[in-house]
């Protein structure tokens, strides 16, 4: 019985979600500062997980915002605490519930994954409502280090003494996609943007559009 297991940041919730909300207050950078907001906090757990260092996600998230905000001198900066409470509770996208709530209906366990901390988790978690429909939120606080390391993904094998073939990884990052290839797991990329393909050698089983088709595929097929 395979194990249907969720990034969280740009898959579940929606990362451009607290700019979003905010976007007249913001300026016409919105999309530019939400681009560099997101491509930073990424960098910082690459670059560090490199380095053989480990800082949490928010610090991360709270340092990515400060640089986006200092490359976008247009934006008020006094609106930092307000767009870091608007990330604390991210919209969800509009999929994810229903996909969610499906695939517990289909007897499936599923889970969340992500760089998240345990806060962060906990509060997208609850704001959203996903929380009824979650057998696991794993993060990667547990191991010290971040996606892609073969370290974050075992934590999945390791919580549902499950083998990684068993575990269907969902994700709209490409690059953790790659990640969850590589350890084995049978990986979906929810292709939301229509990106081009990377990473040829370590491809996903499946490539959807959005979480809508998900439990249609685990019901069709054994996955
Ligand atoms: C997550 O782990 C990659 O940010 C993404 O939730």
């Amino acid at each position: 019985m395979p194990v249907f297991v969720f990034d969280a940041y740009g898959t579940l919730f929606d990362v451009h979600a607290a700019i979003a909300r905010h976007r007249d207050a913001v300026g016409p950078d919105a999309d530019r500062l939400s681009e560099l907001w997101r491509t930073k906090q990424l960098e910082y757990t690459w670059t560090l997980t490199l380095a053989g260092r480990f800082v949490d996600f928010w610090t991360l998230t709270e340092r990515a915002l400060d640089h986006a905000l200092a490359r976008c001198p247009s934006v008020d900066p006094k609106l930092r605490p307000t767009l870091l409470d608007a990330y604390r509770v991210l919209d969800a996208y509009p999929d994810a519930v229903a996909a969610l709530a499906a695939l517990k209906e289909g007897g499936k366990r599923t889970a969340i994954l992500s760089n998240g901390t345990f806060r962060m988790l906990a509060s997208a978690v609850e704001g959203a409502g996903l929380g009824p429909h979650l057998d696991a939120v794993l993060s990667v606080e547990s191991v010290g280090v971040y996606k892609p390391r073969p370290e974050v993904y075992r934590l999945v094998v390791d919580t549902f003494a499950v083998t990684p073939a068993e575990v269907v990884f969902v994700s709209s990052n490409r690059w953790d996609v790659m990640g969850a290839a590589a350890f084995g797991f049978r990986p979906v990329w929810i292709n939301r943007a229509d990106q081009p393909e990377e990473y040829h050698d370590l491809a996903p089983r499946y490539r959807l559009s959005s979480l809508a088709d998900l439990p249609r595929l685990a019901a069709g097929d054994p996955m």
